[in-house]
């Protein structure tokens, strides 16, 4: 009898969602992931308004046009949008091994008491910790906070804070170490293993006090703040130590952003500090997973000698809000998650597929259909998605000439482009774009992505310059 409920809920589940291809891996050893991150709940957000620009305050008083049920391009989250994300997440993958949740829960506004404060700060993040509680009951759940998760946002000081001690109860439930949760309610960073992956350390970083938008303290008198990188040096040693496996996670990344020139997000000297723990513990790094940009992407760390030793995953966000930083134009996003597979005895990652809603169609359809936009290995063509497999697929990348449009190379390039923005954006990515991309992947240090893009700047110089002497020869021989 329950086989016959089961198979039925199974058929029932399959039959609502066509276009949902199961993820259900064939291979032995393989477990899953979802990353799921920046939220940005708009709880002000109102299709009806009768001036356009009253939609949502995260429009900046921003003209919104053809405000829909599930959202806006210019506006951060309705509660619809959030509850058909979480509820898609559960119908694509219900049984997922653990979830991670990288933060950026509160809508962006400027710092108006009018539309946030710790209060409403607080309920927002209870009100997605309970859809998650709701929804994914039995599934261990690890989060990070974000710059978004205070109030004034990113103004996380160090130390105790209101926010720390009421997440810590909110997400008491989900610590299965007292130890870890005391960590949390003291600074903001924690070291868990999954209960099902005992050897498996997730390290959830505090990044906002990392982050260049926080004037809480003075960064330039503050070496390490709230001692998080020491701590992540003994972690990381002790895990060494007793020949197990580390994922980062957290929000804000390090490196460059890779929509607008030199905007780096830590401040520099935190950059290079978080560079060389890479460096130093690749060994036992098996994963990096972050956020904050809304763009998906990721980041390359290297060696000295120039081996590729670690890849940062950026998951897409769940806001389609266009950023308001200046340099970007359109930079708005379909609503992204992403889905991990990883071989459960080494804990390496394998593969991930992105799925995402197309916001425009779910509004005018009235009805939210996620699909998968792409599966890594498949559309990127490589065997898997370790440092040595993404370094060449990036090699390539770089190589493409974005001219070309049969070129294998070109439409690798294109596809980057094309995802980034998840499937939101679909202009042509030129060479200033390529040159953006490609720096912004491959360098993380300050050094290198100077010299990337100014290797790149100077390439254009010789071109010209060569033009001209060519030029020249056949002017004087003529
Ligand atoms: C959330 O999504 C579920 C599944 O689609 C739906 O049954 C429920 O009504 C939604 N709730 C809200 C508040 O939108
Ligand atoms: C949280 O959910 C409650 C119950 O649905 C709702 O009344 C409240 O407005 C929500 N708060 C925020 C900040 O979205
Ligand atoms: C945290 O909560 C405890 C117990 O409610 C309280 O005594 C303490 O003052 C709070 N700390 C901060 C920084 O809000
Ligand atoms: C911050 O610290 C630096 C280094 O100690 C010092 O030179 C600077 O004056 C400080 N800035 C402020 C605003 O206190
Ligand atoms: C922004 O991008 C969207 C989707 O590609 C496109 O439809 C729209 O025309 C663009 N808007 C501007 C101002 O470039
Ligand atoms: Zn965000
Ligand atoms: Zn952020």
């Amino acid at each position: 009898m329950r086989l016959v409920v089961l198979s039925f809920f199974i058929w029932g589940s399959l039959a609502r969602s066509p276009s949902v291809t199961s993820v259900k891996s064939t291979r032995a050893n393989t477990g899953t992931f979802w990353h799921l991150s920046d939220l940005h709940l708009d709880f002000y957000y109102n299709s009806a308004a009768a001036d356009p620009s009253e939609v949502c305050p995260s429009s900046y008083g921003r003209k919104v046009e053809n405000a829909g049920p599930y959202g806006n391009y210019r506006c951060d989250a309705p509660w619809k949008l959030i509850n058909s994300t979480v509820y898609a997440m559960k119908e694509i993958n219900s049984n997922p091994d653990f979830i991670l949740w990288t933060g950026d829960d509160t809508l962006h506004t400027n710092d108006q008491d009018k539309y946030l404060s710790p209060q409403l700060v607080v309920e927002a993040i209870k009100n997605i910790t309970d859809l998650l509680n709701e929804v994914f009951p039995d599934t261990a759940i690890l989060s990070s906070l974000g710059n978004h998760d205070y109030h004034p946002k990113s103004q996380l000081p160090i130390g105790p804070s209101w926010l720390l001690n009421e997440t810590a109860d909110l997400w008491a439930p989900w610590f299965t170490d007292q130890s870890a949760l005391d960590t949390f309610r003291e600074n903001g960073f924690y070291r868990m293993s999954v209960t099902a992956h005992s050897d498996l350390n997730i390290i959830s970083l505090n990044t906002p006090l990392l982050y260049t938008s926080n004037k809480a303290f003075n960064a330039s008198a503050v070496e390490d703040p709230g001692g998080q990188f020491k701590w992540l040096e003994e972690s990381l040693q002790n895990i060494r130590d007793l020949k197990q496996t580390a994922y980062l996670i957290g929000h804000v990344p390090p490196g460059y952003y890779e929509l607008v020139d030199y905007k780096h997000w830590y401040y520099l000297q935190y950059n290079e500090k978080y560079i060389n723990v890479i460096k130093k513990y690749s060994d036992v790094i098996s994963g990096q997973f972050f956020a904050h940009q809304h763009s998906d992407t990721f980041r390359l760390f290297y060696s000295d000698s120039g081996a590729p030793l670690s890849v940062m995953w950026l998951a897409p966000g769940v806001t389609p809000w266009m950023t308001t930083l200046q340099g970007v134009n359109n930079g708005s996003n379909n609503p992204g998650i992403r889905l991990f597979e990883f071989d459960t005895v080494t804990f390496t990652p394998t593969d991930y597929e992105v799925y995402y809603l197309d916001l425009y169609k779910a509004n005018s359809d009235n009805m939210a259909t996620w699909k998968l936009e792409y599966r890594a290995t498949e559309d990127y063509k490589i065997s898997d998605i370790s440092p040595t497999s993404m370094d060449k697929f990036m090699k390539a990348v770089a190589s493409a000439d974005p001219g070309c449009e049969s070129c294998e190379s070109n439409i690798m390039l294109q596809k980057l482009s094309l995802y980034n923005s998840v499937s939101y954006n679909t202009a042509h990515c030129d060479k200033t774009c390529q040159t953006n991309q490609v720096c912004a992947i491959t360098e993380v240090s300050e050094s290198g992505h100077d010299k990337c893009l100014r290797g790149a700047a100077d390439k254009v110089k010789q071109t010209i310059a060569m033009m001209v002497v060519i030029f020249l020869c056949f002017f004087i021989s003529s």
